[in-house]
């Protein structure tokens, strides 16, 4: 089983504003598709309610939908509804049973504070986004028990430059 976070952040690790994210970036999306559909797994992520709200089609395609929630109603074709971060862990666990399973914790703030301190999660996939987006929502600081592992170049794309890195928990 492999879990892990998929965030973007901007230079003042700002991940979204007014409820959505305040850039479009391709390569960003092409990256987060890549990493929360694994082929040969069976993918699951896990996202809190603000999150959920924000995607246009309120689900992911080929994945499975975890919405961490203490109000919305408990089910729907497309969601499953997680009371805590814990139970959408042990949700996952149970499918992990059965198959081969990437878990990706995709946000918002709480979700991502959380799953970065719980063991299980392992790896940190970032897209740091240059520039300063006035977002209203902040990724909290990295423990430092995760070490950076890669950090890929500036890239540009339409005038946005952002790069990617990952951090991995130290063994
Ligand atoms: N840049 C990125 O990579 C990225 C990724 C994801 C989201 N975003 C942005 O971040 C913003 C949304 O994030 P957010 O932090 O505002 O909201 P969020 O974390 O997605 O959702 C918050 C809600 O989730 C539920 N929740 C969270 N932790 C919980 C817990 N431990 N137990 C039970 N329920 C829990 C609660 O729902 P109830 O009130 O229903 O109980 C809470 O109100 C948007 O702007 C979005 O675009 C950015």
């Amino acid at each position: 089983m492999e879990f892990s976070l998929v965030v973007a952040h901007d230079s003042e690790r700002g991940i979204g504003r007014d409820g959505r994210i305040p850039w479009q970036i391709r390569g960003d999306m092409q990256r987060f598709r890549e990493l929360t559909l694994k082929s040969g797994f069976t993918n699951v992520v896990i996202m809190g309610r603000g999150t959920w709200e924000s995607l246009p089609k309120k689900h992911l395609e080929k994945r499975i939908n975890l919405v961490v929630s203490r109000t919305l109603p408990k089910a729907t074709p497309q969601i499953t509804v997680c009371g805590s971060l814990e139970e959408a862990i042990s949700f996952s666990e149970g499918i992990g049973k059965f198959s081969k399973l990437n878990v990706s914790a995709i946000g918002g703030v709480s979700i991502y504070a959380a799953a970065m301190n719980d063991l299980r999660f392992q790896r940190i996939y970032v897209t740091e986004v240059d520039g300063k987006f006035n977002c209203d929502k902040f990724l909290s600081e990295i423990p430092k028990d995760y070490e950076l592992e890669s950090r890929g170049r500036w890239v540009d794309e339409c005038g946005i430059k952002f790069r990617y890195l990952t951090y991995e928990r130290r063994k």
